[in-house]
């Protein structure tokens, strides 16, 4: 039996990078993973992947509609599915090691089985019971199932099958226009499949800005993607090839269905915290199933702490690693603190889509007076050389003060142009800070710049 100051439940984003600030504040830690690798839904089965595959399939679309354009001529390259799944898994080896690694160098132990917690300061992994003075809780999230719907990860299947397809179907059905849907929806249209998504709403994206949710389906929908809005599924009938899936609209009630070789059901996920034993310890859970915290990521029981997606909040990789580091802060004896009003959302399509702050609905609904400075990509000469001009930026700034509310864009780079805006806002900076700081020729870059011009004076190009 190991005794630890933390033991951590959990190698994803949330509990790996908690480990490894434990360690390096100088405790003791341990982190339990019952996975082949360590990184969690996120490097194995999420965010790495299908970042993996955006990437390679961006490149066809390319190869397919732009490279003609600029004088390179020939095939277009086909698609080797099986090499593509190899460079995919190649991608995800590469990171999860690359946490081994990281594990070796901070010491920390990573304890390898599926934990449980007899009582606060004892964990369970197989046959032995170790002992932890703290207790963290990082054991995330799993895709949450549809009444009616039976997941067989081959024809029927989570974001976790539709990362390793057999084959690039002919036909997807999408069930839920979220982030994962619109994700893997556009990898397999660019892949040449017949794509349609169907969504309970009448828009994609929950809780994006309206408009920046509109232009997004109607690039989209441009790109090959159908939808079908309004829609609530009832249930989805597969063979061993072949799926159909039932859906009623809600504007008149009328049933249709629609076949598929292969449904995804992408309509969110839950909080995972089966075999832990929670129950029997008597942690408090949410009405949603999750764990419920206090400021300092405290259960109700002394020495249990959680973060990550099996709390409150987004479901995000980067929320879960700032929660980590913010834990390990705290235990650590220090303050640690996350700022849920700067995290930033990303949807890895292309454009990118991105944002952070308010949206103007909710200042909308809280009645604040706000200004709105809008720039178009396509004034923007960077984009216009990479045919990237579709999408815009908006930024929301206070209508008196000039402080940075919240930024939405859609365009090249979108998720990586956010974070000057987040840095902002931590500053609690105004859109004139933004607008009076020089932004190098030719970027992406200067739309922003251009847009925190717009709620001032104006933007210069547009
Ligand atoms: P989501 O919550 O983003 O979207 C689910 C969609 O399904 C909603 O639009 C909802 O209205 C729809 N829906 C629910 N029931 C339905 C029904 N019966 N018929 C038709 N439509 C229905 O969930 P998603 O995409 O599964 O993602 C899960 C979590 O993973 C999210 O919290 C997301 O933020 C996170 N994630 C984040 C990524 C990123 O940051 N790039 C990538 C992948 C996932």
């Amino acid at each position: 039996m190991a005794s630890y100051d933390v033991i951590i439940i959990g190698s994803g984003p949330g509990g790996y990078v908690g480990a490894i600030r434990c360690a390096q504040l100088g405790l003791k830690t341990a982190c339990v993973e019952g996975r082949e690798t360590l990184g969690g839904t996120c490097l194995n089965i999420g965010c790495i992947p299908s970042k993996a595959l955006l990437h390679a399939s961006h490149q066809l679309h390319e190869a397919e509609h732009n490279f003609a354009k600029m004088g390179l001529k020939g095939k277009s390259p086909s698609v080797d599915w099986k090499q593509m799944l190899a460079y995919k898994d190649d991608v995800i080896g590469q990171n999860t090691k690359g946490i081994e690694f990281l594990f070796k160098k901070n010491k920390i132990d990573w304890i390898k089985g599926w934990a449980s917690i007899p009582e606060a300061g004892k964990v369970k992994v197989g046959d032995e019971v170790h002992e932890a003075k703290h207790i963290v809780i990082a054991s995330g999230s799993e895709p949450s199932s549809l009444p009616g719907v039976e997941v067989d990860e081959k024809v029927v299947v989570t974001s976790e099958g539709a990362l390793k397809l057999a084959k690039v179907p002919k036909t997807m059905v999408v069930i839920g226009a979220g982030v994962i849907g619109l994700e893997m929806g556009s990898v397999y249209a660019r892949l040449g499949t017949e794509v349609t998504v169907v969504e309970y709403l009448d828009h994609i994206t929950p809780g994006m800005d309206a408009e920046i949710s509109k232009t997004f389906q109607r690039t989209l929908t441009k790109q090959g993607l159908k939808f079908i809005m309004g829609a609530a599924v009832q249930k989805v009938e597969a063979t061993k090839t072949k799926a159909k899936v039932a859906y009623k609209l809600r504007k008149d009630d009328s049933d249709a269905t629609i076949d598929a070789d292969v449904v995804l059901v992408a309509t969110g996920r839950k909080p995972y915290t089966d075999g832990l034993g929670l129950e029997a310890l008597g942690v408090e859970m949410t009405k949603r199933g999750q764990i419920a915290t206090d400021g300092h990521y405290a259960t109700n029981v002394k020495g249990i702490y959680a973060i990550g997606d099996a709390i409150e909040g987004p479901m995000l990789a980067h929320k879960a690693e700032d929660e980590g580091m913010a834990m390990a802060e705290i235990l650590a004896g220090q303050k640690g603190h996350v700022n849920y009003g700067v995290i930033p959302g990303v949807i890895y399509t292309h454009p990118e889509v991105a944002s952070v702050g308010q949206t103007e609905e909710q200042l909308k609904e809280e009645g604040r007076a706000y200004k709105v400075g809008k720039f178009s990509f396509m004034g923007n000469a960077r984009a216009k050389a990479v045919f990237a001009g579709d999408g815009f930026v908006k930024i929301l700034a206070d209508k008196e003060t000039d402080r940075i509310l919240g930024c939405h864009l859609i365009g090249p780079m979108a998720g990586d142009l956010i974070h000057e805006v987040c840095v902002a806002m931590e500053f609690g900076a105004a859109a004139e800070d933004l607008a009076r700081t020089c932004h190098a020729h030719p970027t992406f870059s200067e739309a922003m710049r251009e847009a925190a011009l717009a709620c001032g004076d104006g933007p210069i190009h547009s």
